[in-house]
């Protein structure tokens, strides 16, 4: 088997529109990524598969699209303008800059840059929320921030949503929506970056049963990625210890992915307590207690379960995860490798990719005709250059799990070949029943390697 690296996987991304640097043409944009055409279909499936488990299974969850742009006090109050900080160290000799808990600490200690052994700085706290102003006047009273978490946004609303949608304890509220850090380290691709995107649900339950509902989500996240067809010995639980935790959370678990980098975290469940409603509060003034009404009015500020899980991180794990190298055996030639992404159909960027053999004889317009009919229903691509095996390469590559193929016999009999992307099969299918055919496809998918 064929050893996957994040060089592999970039340059994929990068050959096939699914991720380019952000200004490229001016030399790049540290911490930033553009989409392109493949990447945003498969962002959007990824975060519809997301919105649809939180949304559409949970008959207690709802949504919400809450603004970028903050209130600044919301950040007093959540603790981000104190305590969201990452410990810096800078080289005085090259130059180069460092979070301190991710150098040696013999280095740390000895004040010894990892790189070229001149001397560290002390290690000063930088705050990871990107500030700017808004109105004209660059003051002190104009500062805003861009949110780090998404998460605010839901907790300042939970109040206008229990009243407005008539929610009752236990219930949750879903947002999926960007997020800025300014990170020191950028590294590994999309993985960590500035501006990212982010899938947070957060759960309100009634003190005393946070602990369960914690399991509870804990289950459920796990099963989810099961779901998607995700390699199961890809994924472990990592619960923080005392020195990881963040400061609103009581206990947090994160859910790692094997990446070619190694593991690493991919979403993170918290149990934040009451520490978030609490401080707003305090800061806002404003009551953010819970009337129990089917229980003589009891009045108590709930505790919050969050699982978060950021979009865009999610979108490297399934390009790493479907990423696959495959001797093709059947041709009976050694050197015959082809590259493939075996997302689960639900999530490929193209669901079905119509390939007339010939462009001649009438096979074309047949082929365009069968698209225009599977397009209401499926994300269809339409490919009549080049040699039928080239072709098919090439969706293979962009992970397209289905092709149609259209010859003479087509005209014929009123058939198609359909080409399964993980197996190469091939079956005869009517285009009467090719629609119907594919659903079932999709429903029934199991990854086979
Ligand atoms: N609201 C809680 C929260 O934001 P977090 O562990 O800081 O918790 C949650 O972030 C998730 O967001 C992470 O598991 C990761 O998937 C994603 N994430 C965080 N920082 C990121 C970054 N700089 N770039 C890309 N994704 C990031």
């Amino acid at each position: 088997m064929a050893e996957i690296t994040m060089e592999k996987i970039t340059s994929l991304a990068k050959r096939r529109g699914f991720v380019f640097q952000s200004s490229e043409i001016y030399g790049g944009q540290n911490g930033a990524w553009d989409y392109g055409p493949m990447g945003v279909e498969l962002k959007n499936r990824i975060a519809g598969a997301w919105w649809k488990e939180m949304t559409q299974f949970h008959d207690d969850i709802v949504g919400l699209d809450a603004a970028i742009l903050m209130h600044p006090r919301t950040w007093e109050a959540s603790g981000h303008v104190e305590n969201f900080t990452d410990p810096l160290v800078d080289c005085k000799k090259c130059k180069a800059r460092f979070r301190a808990d991710q150098i040696p600490p013999e280095n740390l200690a000895a004040k010894k840059c990892p790189e070229c052994g001149g001397e560290l700085t002390d290690t000063r706290k930088f705050n990871l929320m990107f500030k700017t102003h808004i109105g004209p006047a660059e003051d002190t009273a104009s500062i805003i921030y861009l949110r780090p978490e998404t998460a605010q946004g839901i907790y300042v609303n939970y109040k206008n949503i229990i009243q407005s949608n008539r929610m009752k304890i236990p219930f949750g509220i879903a947002q999926i929506g960007k997020a800025f850090r300014n990170e020191i380290v950028t590294k590994n691709f999309i993985f960590r970056t500035c501006e990212f995107e982010q899938m947070e649900m957060q759960f309100f339950v009634k003190p005393g049963t946070d602990e369960e509902w914690f399991n509870e989500w804990r289950n459920r996240r796990w099963a989810y990625y099961e779901r998607l067809g995700v390699k199961m010995d890809h994924l472990r639980w990592h619960q923080h210890g005392p020195d990881e935790l963040a400061h609103y959370a009581k206990d947090a678990y994160d859910i790692e992915y094997l990446f070619p980098m190694g593991w690493r975290e991919l979403e993170g469940v918290h149990n934040r307590t009451n520490y978030d409603l609490n401080r707003h509060t305090q800061f806002s003034g404003k009551d953010m207690q819970y009337i129990d009404q089917d229980n003589n009015n009891e009045r108590y500020i709930p505790f919050i379960i969050e699982t978060s899980a950021g979009l865009t991180r999610n979108l490297l794990m399934i390009l790493c995860d479907a990423y696959d190298e495959e001797q093709v055996a059947e041709k009976g030639n050694d050197d015959d490798w082809r590259t493939v992404l075996r997302f689960h159909p639900s999530l490929a960027p193209v669901t079905v990719a119509v390939l007339p053999l010939m462009k001649k004889d009438g096979l074309a317009e047949l082929a365009q005709d069968i698209r225009k009919g599977l397009k209401e229903d499926f994300a269809t691509d339409y490919d009549q250059g080049g040699a039928i095996g080239r072709r098919y390469r090439r969706q293979d590559e962009a992970g397209t799990p289905f092709c149609v193929t259209v010859d003479y016999q087509s005209k014929e009999d009123n058939t198609v070949t359909l080409r399964f992307r993980d197996s190469m099969e091939q079956v005869r299918v009517p285009i009467a029943e090719l629609a119907a055919r594919l659903r079932q496809e999709i429903k029934a998918y199991k990854r086979i390697k």
